[in-house]
């Protein structure tokens, strides 16, 4: 059979391209470019040599942006308050090509380099059935001949050097790092004793807040539909229209302040806790400035509910479930709160932070007049006092039941 495989150019996906080769399956090598840090045209070579039947290097960068970080931004997308799902996004837009290119060469089988304990093998092949529901799907680090052959790191290298597969020059990190256009994460190696703290050269998105510039980058984005479709800098007049434009620059702007660095532990799908360390400058900037304009443009109450819909999306997406009937659905409907979502925020990044400088929409529901000190407006004071009586009712009937109505 045919067998397409998420390749990374590294060590191990290299060893896996060869070991599938010898179990009888001709291997194709797709690499998605998501804007990770990488030498393309070395790894097609690479894959080349390795065996690989074909080769496919796909730029998935604009549709990355667009159909997979802009729905996040537009949910407020957060796991457990902290993790911004960099990782989380990726795996559906990776592996949506992947079958895309596994149907059109007629491969019946795909691959992939994800251990047997982490998020990552559950998105990939949780959106390669919803895709492609007749795959089938080789998992290496989950079959027995293979993870019983390959136990660490020295085994891999042992076998490259018998197969001819080139191994780094450069000694590895002490920690494993996945890294695209929204972020860089870390983790295990030294990183998995929680209490260790990370290196300072481990960060390589970020600068250290304390060697970042002393004076503050003031920008501009603009929002429409809950997406920027336009940021800008007072100071030197530089914009971008474009996604990928946008998002590139605010990772540019985020990184020289040192903004979107977090050291957590979370709670993995599969039921353990895991030590991460990620970095997501211009992810966060938008975090904060889409939550100031949606609260700037949105009703209270919907409001309400679709931060209820953004946490159940942020769950459904870490968990791997991108397409899935009810991940749909949510996104449907948190794309329908965002329809008056738009206008200008104005912010200052310094120092690893955001700090919101103003925002006007045309969408506004602020009121200036009702919400005046100085105004009357269309607002009765007396009013309140009888709403607030009412709120009272339920408090005082609590009081009295505790008893503690007779005390002064
Ligand atoms: N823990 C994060 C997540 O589940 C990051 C995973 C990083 N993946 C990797 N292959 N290094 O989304
Ligand atoms: C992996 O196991 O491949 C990385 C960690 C994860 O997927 O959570």
């Amino acid at each position: 059979g045919t067998v397409v495989l998420a390749y990374s150019g590294g060590l191990d996906t290299s060893c896996i391209l060869v070991w599938l080769k010898e179990q009888g399956y001709d291997v194709i090598a797709f690499l998605a470019n998501i804007g990770q840090d990488e030498d393309f045209e070395a790894a097609r070579k690479k894959a080349e040599s390795l065996g690989a039947k074909k080769v496919f290097i796909e730029d998935l960068r604009a549709e990355f942006v667009a159909d997979f970080i802009w729905p996040a931004v537009q949910a407020n997308a957060i796991y457990e308050d902290r993790y911004l799902l960099g990782t989380s996004v990726a795996r559906p837009c990776i592996a949506r090509r992947q079958v895309e290119i596994a149907r059109k060469e007629g491969a019946n089988f795909v691959s992939h380099g994800a251990t047997g304990k982490g998020n990552d093998q559950i998105r990939f092949e949780l959106t390669c059935y919803a895709l492609y529901p007749q795959v089938k799907i080789i998992a290496p680090w989950r079959i027995p001949e293979f993870y019983n052959r390959f136990r660490g790191r020295k085994d891999l290298m042992e076998y490259a050097e018998k197969h001819g597969i080139p191994v780094p020059v450069t000694p590895k990190a002490p920690w494993s790092m996945d890294a695209n256009l929204m972020h860089i994460s870390y983790e295990s190696g030294i990183l998995e004793n929680p209490k260790s703290h990370a290196p300072a050269d481990l960060y390589l998105m970020t600068k250290n807040p304390e060697d970042s510039p002393n004076t503050p980058d003031v920008l501009e984005i603009e929002f429409r539909n809950g997406v920027p479709v336009r940021v800008s800098n007072e100071k030197d007049g530089t914009f971008e229209e474009s996604p990928l434009g946008i998002f590139s620059y605010l990772n540019t702007v985020g990184g020289k302040h040192g903004v979107g660095r977090i050291d957590i532990v979370e709670n993995r799908f599969i039921g353990m806790k895991s030590r991460g360390i990620y970095e997501t400058p211009g992810g966060t900037i938008l975090l904060q400035a889409h939550l100031d304009i949606e609260t700037f443009t949105m009703d209270k109450e919907v409001r309400r509910i679709k931060q209820g819909l953004g946490i159940k999306f942020s769950e459904l997406v870490y968990n791997g479930f991108w397409y899935s009937p009810e991940c749909d659905f949510v996104r449907h409907c948190i794309s329908k709160s965002q329809e008056n979502v738009e206008g200008k925020v104005m912010l200052s990044v310094f120092k690893g932070q955001v700090y919101i400088l103003g925002r006007e929409s045309p969408k506004s529901l602020y009121n200036e007049e009702l919400v005046s000190m100085d105004v009357q407006g269309d607002y009765d004071p007396c009013d309140a006092s009888g709403f607030i009586r009412i709120n009272a009712v339920r408090l005082r009937e609590h009081h009295r039941l505790q008893g503690l109505s007779s005390t002064t």
